[in-house]
Order: C-alpha cells, then structure tokens, then sequence
C-alpha cells in the first residue's frame, strides 16, 4: 500500500487527486486527529508525531508514505529521510508534498511574483521559500499565516459570511504585501475546501493553485522512475483509513472533506 499521512482530515484532499492518478493502487491514511492541528506547534513536536504515524503506516505494510501535510513536511521529512531512514528502513521511502511543489509553482506565474498561504508552522519553517529558490531563483515569494483558516473548515464553516470576512482580509493582506502577485499557493492541504471564499476575495486574474494535482502527477513521475518501488505496491484499488481519535469522530469528519461512507480504524500509538 502506498502510506498517505495527515495530522488530521486534510490529507484527504490529497488523497483524493492521488486515487484519480493512481486508481488502481491501495492506500492506507493515517490522519493523526487526536492530536491535530498540528500547525501551531514545535519543531520536536511535530517531528515526534510524524515520525510515530509514519512507524504506524511501515509496521502496516507501506514500503512508501507520503506525508500530505505541509507542516509535516516542512517539519519532520528531512529530519526523517536523513537521521532514519537509512539507519532503521533503508528499503522504505518518505516524500513530502512541499518540494513537487516548488518544482512547479514558477510555471503559473508571469509576473514571476508568487504569494502562499499556509499554517504558522509551515511559512515560519521557510522551507517554501528555500526549495522554491533553488527551482526558480528569480521568483519573488510572499508568504502569509492564516491560522484560522484550518479551525474554520474543521468547524463546518467552510462557505459562510464569517469565513468569507476572515479570508478577505488575509487575502488583502497577502496581496498588500505584494501587489505584483498574479499567482498564489494553497500550502495547507485544508485550504481547497476555502476555494469560493478565496476566489471571491482575490482578483480574477490572479491564478489559484492546489497541490493536490502536482502532488498526484509527481507521484505518477516518482513510480515510473521507480519500478523496484512500483513492485512492491498492491493493486487493488482499495483505500482503508486510520486515525488516532475514534473511528466515529473520522468517518463524519471526512464527509465534510467528500470521502463519503467509509469505515475507519482507531488506533492507539
Ligand atoms: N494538514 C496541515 C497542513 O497541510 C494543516 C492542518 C494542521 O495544522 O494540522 O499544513
């Protein structure tokens, strides 16, 4: 199975691109929800926790895991892939959903300016701007916190006039910062349930990208270069859900992040 990590419901998002790409592979998410956000929290916390989910999902049979939670990427992946992996799991692999996004995000833009809302956690790690650099050097980035995003969409609040008000003025702020942006990154994977009220917000012109596509095609990209991977992968096109709070609380949150009718498995770490 192909491992698909979130601290919480969020990942689904991305999971959702990855089973339209790969729609003959099984996954298993683990969302981490007893412990969610993660956002606002430590280094050594975030890190702490991500690397237990990920022990969960390797012990589960998962030679690949994909962490699709940005902060956890900006957070625990390197510390992971370096001072880990190769120690105790040199045949299993760990990617994040940060640099196949860096590797891309240039290409939306004309202006060459480029804005990104994510969690605390994620813009105070830098870890955005550092791999963006290293893929387009000229590239002008402006990051901008939106710590009530996450508790809005998790609240059900997703379209409401309340929500519409707090995501105008992140919006406004973001592009006061930088007026010459024409294109801006959705790096928190619970942002895309946000999408009207962030559209209404920015200009038309201005390009709104998700990462759940990128994610997917570089997935696709990683198997092909990969096929020692590929083989180790089951095809049955099966999805099975994990979650670290109760299995009630997971299947009617997921409903509001469109994975209908599932059934999950609590587990305790
Ligand atoms: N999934 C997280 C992310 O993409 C947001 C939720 C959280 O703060 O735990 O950054």
């Amino acid at each position: 199975m192909i491992g698909v990590f979130d601290s919480g419901f969020g990942g689904l998002t991305i999971l959702r691109d990855l089973q339209k790409a790969l729609p003959a592979y099984d996954f298993l998410y683990l969302g981490d929800n007893a412990r969610a956000p993660y956002g606002s929290r430590s280094f050594e916390t975030i890190y702490r926790y991500t690397l237990e989910s990920v022990r969960t999902l390797f012990a589960r049979g998962c030679p690949l895991v994909i962490l699709a939670c940005n902060t956890a990427s900006a957070r625990a992946l390197r510390s992971i892939q370096q001072d880990v992996l190769p120690f105790e799991f040199p045949d299993r692999r760990v990617l994040g959903i940060i640099r196949p996004t860096a590797e891309e995000i240039g290409k939306f833009s004309r202006t060459g300016h480029v804005g990104i809302f994510a969690t605390a956690g994620t813009v105070s790690s830098q870890s955005y701007v550092l791999e963006i650099q290293k893929f387009f050097p000229n590239l002008t980035v402006t990051q901008h916190a939106c710590p009530m995003w996450v508790p809005l969409v998790e609240c059900g609040e997703g379209d409401t006039e309340g929500t519409r008000y707090f995501v105008k003025k992140d919006v406004d702020a973001l592009l006061a910062a930088d007026p010459k942006i024409d294109t801006v990154l959705l790096a928190c994977t619970h942002y895309p349930l946000l999408t009207a009220a962030i559209r209404a917000a920015l200009p038309p012109q201005v390009n709104l990208v998700f990462q759940g596509d990128i994610v997917a095609g570089k997935t696709v990209d990683y198997l092909h270069r990969h096929p020692e991977m590929d083989a180790r992968l089951i095809k049955g096109g099966k999805t099975a859900f994990l979650t670290s709070d109760t299995a009630k609380f997971f299947e009617k949150g997921a409903n509001l992040f469109g994975m209908k009718d599932i059934s999950a498995e609590s587990l305790t770490f």
